[in-house]
């Protein structure tokens, strides 16, 4: 398929890069690359236990069984036993201490996995249990933290308090959720001459990796190379977790002197890595007698598992969230970071940011239903005006939200669809409709500063094509779609001319995570810093070549225009090359203006917001608690889009993920902390039919950021999966109108038939 696409493509709906090696199956993922002949494959030998000690790691049998080469133990890795980045707190294997059920205890080498998985089953594992903590409550009572509890405060709570009229209190939960990349984790290590070791890993974060294998091998990072050329799917859970599949396959290759593979087949994969973490909050809000939020105390505890991982940074973005959209001139938070017997959550699209969201929603809800006033006009009452400082002290000063959910509420009929729902409802005992408008701001930059750089590397060659290499990681997103337009852009070149090298650790070293959201603001500037280096470059030596001033030499159309004449950018190149310019340059990007003080809690950790918000609207049956999305109208703000084709397939996409969410996706771990909920037949992500009918995305019309992003555009990335909290809602205005006004209703997330079903009927009696 041809990708010749004209010059000028800037804000052009261009299709994904590989949108067609994707539909053809010819896109390459880590498992496609062909291996020698000789390569050698693991698998994980796990814990049957939640907790406990190991007494005896018997293997005597798994090294006799036919096909097997050898095994993999703490006693193989010569450096730092951890995989964790952040706190070293996880051990690729444990010494002694079990944590989670199915943690891998150990590994086996053999000609093949499948070989390798059925000797895995011949261990003999003594151990002494211990009694798990599975329950963020309990975890709380037992001061059973992976981090300490961080507080903070704005205003004066008791203060807020006695001045409100109107003072509700609740206790809530939200459900976790597993990423579900179609491609699971997956690492392939080739051992090359004296040491140095090569491996694919299909990563968020290959320098983290990188960094771990050196630790774990005791060998410098130059000597370790780590190339991911794309994800299939991320979502954040290939932002940390990934180092310890590379690192065990490092360690098979440091080991046998051979190629090895590492791929986890589905199963083990949902039992071992880390999800969004699972929250549990206490809130009580006080407000006047027009709804207006005076004061707000919140307990947020989540579930981190049996390590800290990346649950510090995740809890903090889910304490700078929970303001979503609104002023709140006192609140209180306090953020409990529980250590369980649990697989080890970790980054999920939003970042804790959702969660902490998800309780002033409630919140707001729990309002409007006291004071009998349509939420909306809560919400749109609450919202942050113009310069209004966060309660970390950063002021609100790109503030679009008003009229951006004025507008969706004109387009999509809302108030009058309101009122015919409700008319619906009040002739309907049976079936129960419900319509929600939930707005969305979330916070835009790594909340830890320094992670907020990225470089970029631009080759040019003698025939005029141009390749980029860039520290940021394509896992479906689109980032290396819109790294190609905004490079064609500047050389002002066809797209086709443009093209996109593999993440590699020895072309860009250093690089931060793809995630936040950040993964073009970042890696876009890289680049764009790179190919104004090289145009500077050729323009200066132009000039001088043709006696001109450097302003009259001109990218124009494929041409580079010299004065009054003009010559192909291929000529212009090797013009270049013969008079010995260098056609090779990097770049580096470091956002401007972030700062953040993470003693007092106060800074601008965010260079700029994002806004969104939609509306939607279910049907539930009440007897079975089915429920069904009718329509959905989306109105999202992406700056000046790069590409609105790629910016609405990240806000469809990712308010689907949030409706998995907090609609069909539960998981379920038995007694002894087994995870029950670990294939597709188990565990419900959304399918295209979940989709809607009626569905409308539109992008918000702006001017552009107000703060130098890359042309003007904003991060897409995570804001949109926060839309779904109108589903939620929707469910339980539906829910609403069957259970009447005068009850306190609890709808936990997810809110599947069951979940539905209990709200309902707790109200019954
Ligand atoms: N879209 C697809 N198709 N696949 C993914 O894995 N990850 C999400 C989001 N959109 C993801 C995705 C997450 S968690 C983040 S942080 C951003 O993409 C990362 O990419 P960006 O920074 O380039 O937007
Ligand atoms: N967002 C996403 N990933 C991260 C962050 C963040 O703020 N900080 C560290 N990793
Ligand atoms: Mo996204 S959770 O920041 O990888």
């Amino acid at each position: 398929m041809s990708d010749v696409i004209n010059v000028s493509t800037m804000g052009h709906q261009i299709h994904h890069e590989s949108a067609h090696l994707h539909v053809s199956g010819n896109a390459q993922y880590v498992d496609d690359i062909s291996l020698p002949i000789n390569a050698l494959h693991v698998a994980l030998g796990v814990s049957r236990i939640a907790r406990g000690k190991i007494l005896e790691l018997d293997l005597t049998q798994v090294k006799e069984f036919p096909g097997v080469i050898t095994v993999l133990t703490t006693a193989d890795i010569p450096g730092e036993n951890n995989f964790g980045g952040a706190v070293k707190d996880d051990p690729i294997f444990p010494e002694s201490q079990i944590d989670f059920y199915g943690q891998p205890l150990f590994a086996v080498i053999a000609t093949s996995h499948l070989i390798a998985k059925q000797a895995a089953q011949l261990a003999r594992v003594k151990v002494e249990e211990e009694t798990p903590i599975f329950d963020i409550r309990e975890a709380i009572e037992k001061n059973n933290f992976v981090l300490p509890p961080v507080a903070i405060e704005r205003g004066n709570v008791e203060q807020g308090f006695l001045s409100s009229t109107h003072r509700l209190k609740n206790s809530i939960q939200l459900g976790g959720q597993e990423h579900f990349y179609l491609e699971g984790q997956i690492a392939c290590a080739i051992p090359m001459e004296d040491g140095e070791l090569t491996i694919y890993s299909s990563t968020q974060h290959p320098s983290e990796v990188q960094h771990l294998v050196s630790h774990a091998l005791n060998k410098p990072a130059a000597m370790i190379r780590i190339e991911c050329k794309r994800m299939g799917g991320g979502f954040g859970g290939k932002e940390s977790q990934p180092a310890w599949f590379a690192i065990i396959a490092a360690l098979a290759a440091e080991k046998t002197k051979l190629p090895v593979k590492l791929r986890v087949d589905r199963e083990m994969d949902m039992t071992i890595t880390g999800k969004r973490h699972d929250f549990e909050f206490d809130y009580e809000v006080g407000f006047d007698a027009n709804g207006m939020i005076l004061s707000f105390d919140v307990m947020m505890a989540s579930r981190c598992g049996f390590s800290a991982d990346l649950s510090g940074p995740v809890n903090d973005r889910a304490l700078f969230h929970l303001d979503n959209c609104y002023f709140i001139p006192n609140v209180r938070a306090i953020s409990y970071r529980c250590k369980t017997n649990t697989v080890s959550n970790t980054a999920f699209r939003g970042f804790g940011g959702p969660q902490g969201m998800y309780c002033i929603e409630y919140a707001i809800e729990d309002i409007a239903d006291y004071l009998k006033i349509d939420p909306l006009e809560i919400r749109q009452k609450n919202f942050y005006k113009k310069n209004m400082l966060t309660h970390f002290d950063m002021p609100v000063e790109d503030i679009i939200i008003e009229d951006l959910v004025d507008q969706l509420s004109q387009s999509s009929h809302y108030l009058k669809r309101r009122e015919q729902i409700n008319k619906f409802n009040q002739q309907n005992n049976h079936f129960k409709r419900g319509i929600s408008l939930t707005p969305v701001k979330f916070g835009i930059s790594f909340t830890a500063t320094h992670f907020n750089q990225a470089g970029a590397l631009i080759h040019i060659y003698t025939d005029g094509s141009i390749l980029v290499n860039h520290g940021g990681l394509e896992m479906g997103q689109g980032l290396n779609t819109k790294i190609r337009q905004i490079v064609a852009n500047e050389f002002n070149v066809d797209y086709s001319v443009v093209k996109m090298s593999a993440t590699d650790t020895s072309k860009i070293p250093n690089t931060s995570a793809t995630a936040a959201s950040s993964g073009t603001d970042l890696n876009g500037m890289a680049s764009q810093n790179a190919a104004q280096t090289l145009i500077s470059r050729m323009k200066e030596f132009l000039a001088s070549k043709y006696q001109l001033s450097v302003t009259d030499i001109k990218f124009k159309n494929n041409e580079v225009l010299l004065g009054s004449q003009a010559i192909s950018f291929e000529k212009a190149v090797k013009e270049c090359y013969v008079g010995r310019i260098s056609l090779s340059a990097t770049g580096f990007y470091a956002t401007p203006k972030i700062h953040y003080d993470s003693k007092t809690r106060k800074g601008r950790p965010f260079f700029y917001f994002s806004y969104g918000a939609a509306v939607s609207e279910v049907i539930i049956d009440t007897l079975t608690g089915e429920m069904k999305l009718l329509q959905v109208d989306i109105l999202h703000d992406v700056g000046q889009s790069i590409n609105p084709a790629i910016d609405i397939g990240q806000i469809e996409g990712g308010f689907v993920q949030g409706l998995g969410w907090l609609t069909t996706e539960e998981l379920w771990w038995n007694p002894k902390g087994k995870l029950m909920t670990n294939s597709p037949s188990t565990y419900k992500i959304p399918t295209a039919l979940d989709w809607p009918k009626h569905a409308k995305t539109n992008l918000y019309v702006s001017t552009g950021n107000i703060e130098n992003t890359i042309y003007k555009s904003k991060a897409v990335g995570e804001p949109p999966l926060m839309l779904a909290f109108s589903v939620f809602h929707a469910i339980k205005h539906a829910i609403r109108s069957k259970v009447g006004q005068e009850c306190t209703l609890h709808l936990s997330a997810p809110a599947t038939p069951e979940s539905i079903l209990n709200a309902l009927n707790s109200h019954n009696d």
